[in-house]
């Protein structure tokens, strides 16, 4: 891993690369508006994008790539959109899983599945058990995703599991939040303009470096998110420390 991430590097080109880049895919809606178009139209454009961001970050050799989908918020708006969603998610589990697995890529899924149809949670399941054992990049997608739902549900299954407090680290808490085997994401980009997080990775995006561009998620391209990186790569992260010894 980090031998591919020093060769990336040295091509010279954008060094240090994140080892794991998570996306606020915000901007579906506004896309749609702006071209007279029902905002449905904007997410399936946007689930379109996916696959061109997905390919261009496994040519930066980045390891894991988290998409924010849906949150447990967005159950607030319409039915139809709402209803929508759901099928533009089921209907591309069905058609890029297998291009996805080829490719070597690991599905994960971030978030409850409770609430959804058992026929999509069948899909979910069955994407993730045939990607598994893949050793490329980790793709996981947030859907019915809430960083604050997340820290719940650890804090319950602390509970039920009985933790004795003193036990209780933040390395053991990481263990209990749908991230377990996920690193910290390095870098999280937001498309759509706005500021905030939307309650998205709240726990583990503690030290992350945060990007926002004004950008629509349709309209997100390689040349943007080459923009993301270089930008990052220019960032000093010091987690609270001094400069790092022997940096200007
Ligand atoms: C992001 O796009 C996708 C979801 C939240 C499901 P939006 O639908 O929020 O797009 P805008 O912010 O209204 O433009
Ligand atoms: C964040 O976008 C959630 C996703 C991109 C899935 P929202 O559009 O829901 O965020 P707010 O409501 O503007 O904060
Ligand atoms: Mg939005």
């Amino acid at each position: 891993m980090v031998e591919a991430r020093t060769e990336a590097a040295s091509e010279g080109k954008i060094a240090p690369l994140p080892n794991h880049v998570a996306i606020i895919m915000d901007g579906n809606g506004r896309w749609a508006e702006k071209r007279g178009l029902p905002r449905l139209l904007g997410h399936r454009a946007g689930t379109d994008n996916m696959r061109l961001i997905v390919d261009a970050l496994e040519l930066y050799k980045v390891r894991f790539l988290t998409l924010y989908a849906f949150s447990t918020e967005n159950w607030r708006r319409p039915d139809l959109e709402v209803s929508g969603l759901l099928r533009i998610l089921a209907a591309m589990i069905e058609r890029e899983t297998m291009a996805l697995h080829e490719k070597g890529v690991k599905l994960g899924h971030l978030g409850k599945v409770t609430s959804l149809s058992e026929e999509l949670q069948g899909k979910i399941h069955n994407a993730i058990e045939l990607t598994k054992d893949n050793t490329g990049m980790t793709l996981n997608i947030a859907f019915d995703y809430g960083g604050r739902d997340e820290i719940l549900e650890a804090v319950k299954r602390i509970i039920k599991d009985k933790v004795p407090p003193e036990d209780i680290t933040e390395a053991l808490f990481s263990r209990y939040l749908y991230t377990a085997d996920v690193p910290d994401p390095d870098l999280i980009i937001r498309t759509g303009g706005e500021m905030r997080m939307s309650n998205f990775l709240i726990w583990q995006a503690a030290y992350s470096e945060f990007y926002s561009t004004p950008t629509l998620w349709p309209d997100f391209n390689e040349k943007e998110l080459k923009k993301a990186l270089v930008a990052y790569s220019q960032r000093e992260r010091r987690f609270g420390g001094l400069k790092a010894e022997g940096e200007a």
